[in-house]
């Protein structure tokens, strides 16, 4: 099994498992911590490989940002640069306004926590979590005591502090690994996808707690995931990236409702949006797109920045809560495929000409024997995208 645990190593591949922090100077300011990446381009095998580029993101004092996308599309890399375990070719860190970017790791006084090395089987829970700061702080004794029980407090694991790691449940070594983070008082956390590890319940669980931990240290945080529902259900802010770029930062809702292209609107939600190739035409009932499932009209506001687009190729963007389905008359028909309780609500899959879709309905609205229904789009919550994934509107 493993287990999150954090490390100040400079060498990836080290198994040792300490802190970076600055752990005595006092820290009493939490929450004060702005950090800025600038331009940061990383590369691998001289430059064969590109593993980020054009990254620029910020991070405001107290504010909790997700960086999510695919497997290889560079959310580590990015964050090791933050932390000072990669070094970027081009680009600065920047805390504070101060350029860090030469800085050694452990002087970044930045608690990286990641997933799969494991807390020490032979130590207490109480000497796991003391580790970071008797390896890297002369802090007194009472001190270094008072943080740990503090930290054991607010991580809800004060009376397990005597046991040994075998000891505990999966949930509570997680807790124990991220108070070896709190205890060092660091600037700001780092983690890279500190729950995979988790089942589906746990994991739940544990992005509360995080989030409540975060909210009551008020410590900036920066935590990476491929998993967009734990991006939306942790983020103040959310980067999505693919392929080593940065494709949008937002809000949740910012990203959900609003996204700057094809990618992000495909990646985030859960069942994906609706994407429709289609042909823009002007016909005797105004400006249409002319899609596989059917004719779709356009609606004034798309008509006025479609009316130059006509015969280009487009792809309707439509998440499935906008297909209203009914047996009355609607824009098309559909046969039913499969209909998936989700709780109060049913995802309906659908094909209509061959296409796939799927629309959300509140919780049995389509009775289970359904075969075909009609489907009426809320056109006015749709977005259009160019053939190459570009938004247009
Ligand atoms: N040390 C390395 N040497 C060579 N290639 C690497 C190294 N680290 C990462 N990469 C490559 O850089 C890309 C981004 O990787 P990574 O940052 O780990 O992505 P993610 O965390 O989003 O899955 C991938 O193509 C990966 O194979
Ligand atoms: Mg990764």
């Amino acid at each position: 099994m493993t287990h999150t645990t954090m490390t100040r190593t400079t060498d990836a591949t080290s198994n040792e498992s300490t802190v970076a922090s600055n752990a005595n100077q006092p820290s009493e300011t939490s929450g004060g911590t702005h950090i800025q990446i600038d331009e940061v381009r990383k590369t691998f095998n001289e430059g064969q490989i590109v593993a980020c580029d054009d990254v620029n993101i910020d991070i405001d004092e107290g504010e909790f940002v997700v960086f999510v996308g695919p497997s290889g599309c560079g959310k580590t890399t990015t964050l090791r640069c933050i932390a000072g375990l990669e070094e970027p070719d081009e680009g600065r860190i920047l805390v504070d306004g101060t350029d860090i970017t030469g800085l050694k790791s452990k002087d970044r006084n930045l608690a990286f926590v990641f997933q799969s090395i494991a807390l020490f089987p032979h130590m207490s829970v109480r000497k796991n979590i003391r580790f970071g700061l008797d390896m890297n702080t002369d802090l007194s004794k009472d001190e270094k005591n008072r943080r740990v029980e503090e930290v054991a407090e607010t991580l809800d694991i004060a009376p397990m502090l005597d046991r040994k790691p075998s000891a505990l449940s999966g949930g509570q070594q997680q807790r124990v690994s991220l108070g070896r983070a709190m205890v060092m008082e660091p600037a700001a956390f780092l983690l890279d996808e500190p729950f995979s590890a988790l089942d589906a319940n746990l994991r739940d669980h544990m992005r509360v707690e995080v989030k409540k931990i975060q909210r009551e240290l008020n410590t900036s945080m920066i935590f990476v995931t491929h998993d967009q529902e734990e991006a939306m259900t942790l983020g103040d802010k959310i980067v999505v990236m693919d392929d080593g770029h940065v494709q949008q930062i937002g809000s949740p809702y910012d990203i959900y409702n609003d996204p700057t292209n094809r990618f992000v609107a495909d990646f985030i939600g859960s069942p994906s949006p609706n994407l429709i190739e289609g042909t823009v035409e002007n016909g005797s009932t105004g400006l249409s797109f002319v899609t596989d499932v059917g004719t779709i009209p356009a609606t004034d506001e798309q008509t006025a920045v479609m009316k130059e687009r006509v015969g280009e190729t487009i792809i309707y963007g439509i998440r499935p809560e906008y297909l209203s389905l009914d047996s009355g008359p609607g824009t098309f028909a559909a046969d039913v495929d499969v209909i998936e309780p989700l709780g109060d609500r049913d995802a309906i899959h659908l094909s209509a000409n061959g296409t796939s879709l799927s629309a959300l309905t509140s919780q049995g609205e389509i009775p289970r024997h359904t075969d075909r229904v009609q489907v009426e789009l809320e056109t006015e919550e749709a977005w259009l995208f160019e053939k190459s994934g570009a938004r247009i509107t």
